[in-house]
This record gives structure tokens, sequence and C-alpha cells, in this order.
């Protein structure tokens, strides 16, 4: 990714984080930045690992930790978000995470190490803006068929709760989803590799 690409997605990750924690009583999704636990601002440069306590956040809520400089969402998925995944795969460019956008533990059809938690790198695999949270169902802007999903402001590119893009968009690939694990029920770990699942 450019220089100016990187930038132009921070800036867009700090305006949309700003603006989401501003629109808490509105939309009633908090998005509140985990800021305890992370490392030196020179530790995360060089990419150290971040922890995030994920023990507050309520189904349908997404917490944004930063890692890398770059923003990673942790999305706690309801039940009626998990059952929705299953019927837009006609929808969707890569239903089946084909591409390599995933470590090999996040190659099945949650892409999740479990099902209730999407991680996923908030980066625009089109130019690289931060995509906007949008898990409302069926919105006006968005349409009837809309399940939840996050939406980029720069060109509108779609991608669903599991970060699989849509056809006919911009960006030609699934949201990355980092390396990460669980250290425990209420604490995860981005930049650290899971177990893999045998
Ligand atoms: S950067 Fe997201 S659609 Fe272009």
């Amino acid at each position: 990714m450019s220089q100016n690409g990187v930038n132009t997605g921070r800036r867009r990750f700090l305006i949309g984080a700003t603006s989401a924690i501003g629109a808490v009583g509105v939309v009633g999704v908090a998005t509140p930045f985990v800021a305890s636990w992370n490392p030196s601002a020179k530790a995360k440069a060089a990419g150290a690992p971040v922890k995030a306590d994920i023990s507050k956040l309520e189904p349908g809520q997404q917490v944004i930790v930063e890692w890398r400089g770059q923003p990673v969402w942790v999305v706690r998925r309801t039940q009626q978000n998990i059952s929705d995944l299953t019927k837009l795969d006609e929808k969707l460019a890569d239903p089946e995470s084909t591409v390599n956008q995933q470590p090999t533990y996040a190659q099945n059809e949650f892409r999740a190490i479990k099902p209730e938690f999407s991680v996923l790198l908030g980066i625009c695999t089109h130019l690289g803006c931060s995509p906007t949270y949008r898990p409302e169902v069926a919105p006006e802007d968005l349409g009837k068929e809309w399940l939840g999903g996050f939406l980029c402001p720069c060109h509108g590119s779609r991608f669903d709760l599991a970060g699989r893009v849509y056809k006919g968009v911009p960006a030609p690939t699934n949201l990355v989803v980092p390396p990460h694990r669980f250290i425990s029920e209420d604490i995860i770990e981005v930049g650290v590799d899971a177990e893999e699942v045998v």
C-alpha cells in the first residue's frame, strides 16, 4: 500500500471512529476504542500484538482496536446475524473465502474462530479507506436486502458481517482477517495467530 493510501486510511479511520462515538446515543451501537493494555507507541509501530477485553461487548456491538496503526474491528454478531450469513452467497464475489485474505483457522463460513466474533482489518481492499459499520437491516439507503455489514464511504463497496465483499463493487477481495487468538473467553489478542484448528 502506498504511503498516501496508509495516510488516507488512517485519517478516515480516526474521523469515522470519532463520528461513531458521537453517534452512540442515536443509533444505539457503541464503537468504543480499547485504549488500555496497549503497548507503547514504539512497540505498536513495530507491530506488537494488542489485547482487547471483549467481556462487555453486547451482541450487535463493534469495538475498534488499533494494531500496527490500523483499525481492527471486533464485532459480536447476533444469532440472527450468524444465520443470515448463509443467505448471502449468491450476492457475494467470494463467499467461500478462496482468496487468501484470512488465516487458515478463519477460512470457514463465518471467517472466524468463533462464529459469534468477527475480527477484521478495517481497511477497504479497494483503495484503503475505512468502511463504516452498518448493522441495521434494510436501511433506506442500502436497500431492503441489506442484512447488516460494512459500507465503504469512498466508492461504495459493500461487505457483509464476515467482511465478504459483494459482487459488482470496486473492492476486489474480502476484507482481511488479521492474525488473532482468544486468550480467554473475555480477552482477544490481535497480532498473534491462534493454534491451527484441526
Ligand atoms: S476505497 Fe473503499 S470503495 Fe474505494
